[in-house]
């Protein structure tokens, strides 16, 4: 096992990557009081997972309330929420009793929205079993919700007290899940880390068989990027904007197909081919670096474009509701350099336009 910390003052807190590690009860008994808490899990991976976790946790002196909602993106809205919400009071659990995450990001995002209004916030856990989860949605406090009209719409930022990450998990993810997660992976190296960008694409095809090792350095890594620029920048107000590379058109994607269609690294794929369109556009990058970059997505299994039924419109209509709009103007995240992204000022419609054009028609070039 190995052990970061995300450093945030008092709020920091470590995240633990290993393999069989989900079930280390030392690991909740150090941060967790002996008592109640409640397992926020859904109908895929309960039957995986929840009763390990159960024994873990009675193995710290902690008793286990489960709630087990549905499964997919779809349940990541205000019925679902106000489930959990019945299921946390009819169990009397108080501000006391931790809320524990045991899941994808879907199941990390709503129970950490849960865990931060509950009683105006009760002590948070992730245990994340999908890549994605464990490379990006678990790390850094983003909770949140998805509103009919946009992505991710409602939330608050939560840190969570832990972060336990068993890569042994990824060995039941479906492969589709395991390429979606590798987005994310992707996403890291282009936008934060050239070195670690060369490193997967010496790895790719290791990645993508679902290698332990290979998966576990992924993971490893990822979270110490991330956690550094979440140390740096908790709340966004600037240098974090960088880790939602390709996310402005992958949230378009996502919102305008209706969720779950296209699983969210599958949107994030896409997007990263097309605001590196847009980076070339802008006189950052040269094809070379554009052609990187849609190479590896391509080799990791992913959409190079985005679903052909998007007509350019939506997008632009999408992408105004964007988090990143600031004073009505669209905000992209640019790749300035292979492992180096910036927060750039609306490019204008136009270079955004092409740059959407431009994905797509590569994408039919090849096929
Ligand atoms: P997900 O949570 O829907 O999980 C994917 C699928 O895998 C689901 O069907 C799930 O039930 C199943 N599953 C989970 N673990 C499994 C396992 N070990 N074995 C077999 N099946 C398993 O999707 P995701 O890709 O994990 O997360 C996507 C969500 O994360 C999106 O809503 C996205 O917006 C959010 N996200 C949040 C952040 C953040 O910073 N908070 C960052 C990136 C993404
Ligand atoms: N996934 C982007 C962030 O956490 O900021």
């Amino acid at each position: 096992m190995q052990s970061l910390r995300v450093e945030l003052g008092e709020r920091a807190y470590p995240i633990h990557v290993g393999a069989g590690i989900l079930d280390d009860s030392s690991l909740y008994a150090a941060e967790l009081v002996a008592g109640r808490a409640a397992i926020v899990t859904n109908t895929v991976v309960a039957p995986l997972y929840l009763e390990r976790m159960r024994r873990a946790l009675a193995a710290a002196k902690i008793d286990v309330v489960e709630i087990v909602i549905a499964d997919g993106e779809q349940a990541k809205d205000w019925r679902t929420l106000d489930g959990v919400f019945d299921a946390l009071v009819a169990a009397r659990c108080d501000r006391q009793t931790p809320i524990i995450a045991l899941g994808g990001g879907v199941v990390g995002d709503l129970a950490g929205f849960a865990a931060a209004v509950y009683q105006r916030g009760v002590p948070f856990v992730q245990v994340p079993t999908t890549l994605l989860a464990q490379v990006d949605s678990s790390v850094g406090g983003k909770t949140a919700l998805n509103h009919t009209r946009g992505k991710n719409m409602i939330g608050a930022f939560y840190q969570p007290l832990l972060v336990v990450s068993d890569v042994a998990t990824l060995a039941t993810l479906p492969p589709r899940e395991l390429r979606a997660g590798l987005a994310e992976v992707i996403k890291h190296g282009f936008a934060l880390d050239g070195a670690f960008a060369e490193w997967i694409e010496a790895n790719i095809e290791r990645l993508v068989g679902g290698d332990a090792d290979a998966l576990a350095h992924a993971v490893r890594r990822s979270c110490e990027l991330k956690a550094a620029v979440v140390a740096e920048d908790e709340r966004e107000s600037g240098r974090r904007a960088v880790l939602n590379f390709g996310h402005t058109f992958a949230h378009a994607i996502e919102t305008g197909m209706g969720y779950g269609k296209w699983l969210h690294g599958e949107a994030v794929a896409a997007g990263m081919v097309m605001a590196a369109e847009l980076s070339a556009r802008a006189g950052l990058i040269d094809e070379r670096d554009v052609q990187r970059v849609r190479e590896l997505i391509s080799r990791a299994g992913l959409p190079v474009a985005g679903p052909a039924e998007l007509r350019l419109e939506r997008y632009l209509e999408l992408m105004a509701v964007d988090k990143k709009v600031a004073h009505g103007q669209v905000r992209f995240v640019l790749l300035d350099h292979i492992g180096g992204a910036v927060l750039c000022a609306d490019p204008g419609q136009r270079l955004v336009r092409e740059a959407i054009t431009a994905a797509a028609a590569a994408a039919a070039a090849t096929h």
